[in-house]
């Protein structure tokens, strides 16, 4: 364990109980420095968190263990919320996802992913923020892969009404209730009439049914990456399956900045793990250039969610100090590499550190 892992043990075992207890996990390449700056700044924000470690992904293999631990599971099934650093996956052979693995071993089949611009961040658009709901269970994710014969290999896509329904209950919900007044659903069901064809039917049924008040409409998804890089600024709620989510997220993200400052939250019936929708960015890892903001903001989003599920404004006070700080920061210039600035992973912390205190 490196001299911060220590640090984050010793907090966890140091606290009150007047606090929420949530796992951290901190994951492969950058996941551990940006980890590190996030439970920095929560701590120095005093929001009431107390973290319990546990590992997933390379480095737990790399201790020994499963590539997703029990321990990891149970701790999360415990505690119920968890904040999560990227973990790696090889491409094309060895292990299957951790993050994969996690949401549906968890049931948290709601990806939510919120894209903003910041002060301080040029972009071509000024007034994006879009939120894009994410079906996380199913899809092409199924992992149901074969070699017919050699040279011929299939994928299964999978399309439950179940899972369909809940997804588009759980965009329409959460629409409702943060005040959003339009679901875009983006679907191939031309092509793929019966799995994106129920996608879709789901969603009008949904929205027939329960909330009539929020706009609905749909769009093909080639057709619709075109719209979204043309004008992202007419979108509001966009509802996915499992790929096209995937991809849309980095598409959105580049919009306003990059995956350094899109946050995410993976949420279920009764638990939910907070993670950038940034990968462990092995290019730059141990460097202190990654940018620990997208893993800083869906912190904040831990925080509101405990706010919201537990009633503890302590929890909505320290996310509403945090974001003032970062946005502060990104104001006064304090950026790091990838999105125009020299400061490294450290340093950015600290400028929010600085600034908790107005
Ligand atoms: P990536 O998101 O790790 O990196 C893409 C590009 O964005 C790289 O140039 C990287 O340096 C940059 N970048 C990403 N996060 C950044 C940050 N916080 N600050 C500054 N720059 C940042 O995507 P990539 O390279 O496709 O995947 C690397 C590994 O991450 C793969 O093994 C992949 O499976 C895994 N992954 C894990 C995810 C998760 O844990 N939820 C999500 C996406 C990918």
């Amino acid at each position: 364990m490196s001299r911060r892992g220590t640090r984050v043990a010793t907090l966890s075992t140091t606290m009150s109980s007047n606090t929420h207890t949530a796992v951290l996990i901190r994951g492969d390449g950058i996941g551990p420095e940006v980890a590190d700056a996030v439970v920095d700044v929560l701590k120095a924000a005093e929001a009431p968190v107390e973290w319990v470690e546990r590992k997933a992904g390379v480095s737990a293999l790399a201790d020994g263990d499963a590539v997703l631990p029990e321990s990891t599971i149970e701790a999360i099934q415990e505690h119920h919320v968890a904040l999560k650093g990227p973990c790696g996956t090889p491409v094309g052979k060895g292990f299957t996802s951790v993050n994969v693995g996690l949401r549906k071993r968890l049931n948290l089949y709601g990806a939510v992913r919120p894209v903003r611009n910041l002060a301080g961040i040029p972009t071509r658009f000024d007034d994006v923020d879009l939120v894009i709901v994410r079906e996380n269970t199913e899809g092409l994710y199924s992992g149901v892969e074969n070699e017919v014969t050699p040279g011929v290999v299939t994928s299964t896509k999978v399309a439950t009404e179940a899972a369909c329904t809940r997804i588009a209950r759980f965009a329409f919900r959460y629409a409702n209730r943060k005040g959003r007044e339009k679901i875009t659903v983006l679907h191939k069901a031309n092509i793929m009439k019966l799995t994106d064809g129920l996608f879709l039917r789901c969603a009008e049924a949904i929205h027939k049914d329960e909330y009539p008040n929020i706009a609905l409409e749909s769009l093909i998804i080639d057709a619709a990456c075109m719209r979204i890089v043309q004008d992202p600024t007419r979108f509001d709620v966009l509802l996915c399956e499992n790929l096209y989510g995937d991809i849309v997220s980095d598409l959105c993200a580049g919009l306003v900045g990059g995956l350094g400052v899109v946050p995410g939250a993976n949420i279920g019936d009764d638990m939910a793990v907070f993670e950038a929708v940034h990968g462990s960015a092995p290019d730059i890892a141990g460097k202190n250039f990654a940018n620990p903001l997208a893993l800083l903001m869906s912190a904040v989003m831990m925080l509101n969610h405990l706010a919201e599920t537990r009633g503890d404004k302590r929890c909505g006070d320290a996310a509403v100090r945090i974001k003032t700080a970062y946005d502060q920061a990104l104001a006064d210039g304090c950026k790091t590499r990838d999105i125009g600035g020299e400061l490294g992973t450290d340093a950015f912390a600290a400028a929010v550190i600085e600034r908790l205190n107005g």
